[in-house]
């Protein structure tokens, strides 16, 4: 798979153009090549590395022990096997919260050494200084508001956030705030579908939801829980379009007992060595006396 800009390649301005247009956006997660590979095939319109391969890859409780060298290694892993979408590598916590230098650093690290087109980060005002230095160095910027997994000690869990008038009209206002800073998108995560809906109905740049509805302008699973391999637990605003976690399972199983009971490796699995070769190599065991 090569990955040379391809002709139809995604960009934030098909974002935009999407948006303007009333046109669906997709986005997945993922976190491999192979995975990359066949995301950009099906013709989603952009993948995101998530900071979500902590906790569906790496076995981690939560996102916040992951480190800027495990998102640039997968980023750079994606990056080899799509073409078209539009990479988004996420920034994994402690990487822009310090400082606005660290943030704009780290930033350019997912497009210099990773080969990704943008980045995301979770927040909203409190996160304005670290998003615009991003954005003047040129680096494009999707955000992130309700529930942001880096906050999760904050939020007192995994929890739907904007449920409250107080929580829902910051919201609104954090949102119009990240498109006044140049923010391309924004995922807006486990929110109200009204709240949601109304968001969306106010920004010109698109909302892309997870576990938000159906009135965002685009929708984001992580892919993982769409296969249904990752089997920890399942978010209630997830579909699994496959069982893949069940279906490995299986597989690992069958191919135990046909191990056990020599039922693999059959014949077409196997190489085989000329006669004539065969025979010379015999002889000359037995000359050496080891036959
Ligand atoms: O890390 C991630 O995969 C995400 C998505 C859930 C939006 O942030």
């Amino acid at each position: 798979m090569s990955s040379s800009p391809s002709e139809n390649k995604v960009t934030t301005r098909t974002f935009r153009v999407k948006k303007a247009q009333g046109d669906v956006l997709t986005m997945l997660t993922a976190y491999d090549y192979p995975t990359a590979v066949a995301v950009d095939k099906a013709g989603i319109d952009s993948i995101l590395v998530g900071d979500s391969l902590g906790m569906v890859v790496l076995g981690y409780q939560n996102t916040l022990p992951v480190t800027m060298e495990e998102m640039l290694h997968h980023c750079r892993a994606v990056s080899r096997g799509a073409s078209r979408a539009l990479l988004i590598g996420d920034m994994p916590f402690m990487s822009y919260q310090a400082s606005v230098g660290d943030a704009v650093r780290n930033a350019g690290r997912f497009l210099q050494e990773a080969g990704m087109d943008a980045v995301k980060l979770e927040g909203g005002e409190e996160r304005l200084e670290e998003i615009r230095a991003i954005l003047d160095a040129g680096i494009p910027v999707l955000g992130h508001l309700g529930l942001t997994p880096q906050s999760v000690h904050q939020l007192g869990g995994f929890k739907a956030q904007g449920k409250t008038a107080a929580a829902a009209y910051e919201l609104l206002e954090d949102s119009l705030r990240l498109e006044e800073a140049g923010c391309f998108g924004i995922v807006l995560e486990s929110v109200p579908a009204r709240l949601a809906n109304f968001v969306s109905s106010q920004l010109k740049i698109p909302t892309i939801g997870i576990g938000a509805g159906a009135g965002c302008d685009g929708q984001v699973l992580v892919t993982h829980d769409l296969l249904g391999l990752f089997d920890a637990f399942v978010p209630k605003f997830v579909k699994q379009y496959a069982s893949l976690h069940q279906d490995m399972s299986q597989a690992f199983l069958s191919y135990k007992e046909e191990v056990e009971q020599g039922l693999f490796p059959e014949e077409k699995h196997t190489f085989s060595i000329p006669e004539e070769e065969w025979d010379l190599f015999l002889a000359r065991v037995e000359e050496d006396d080891r036959g």
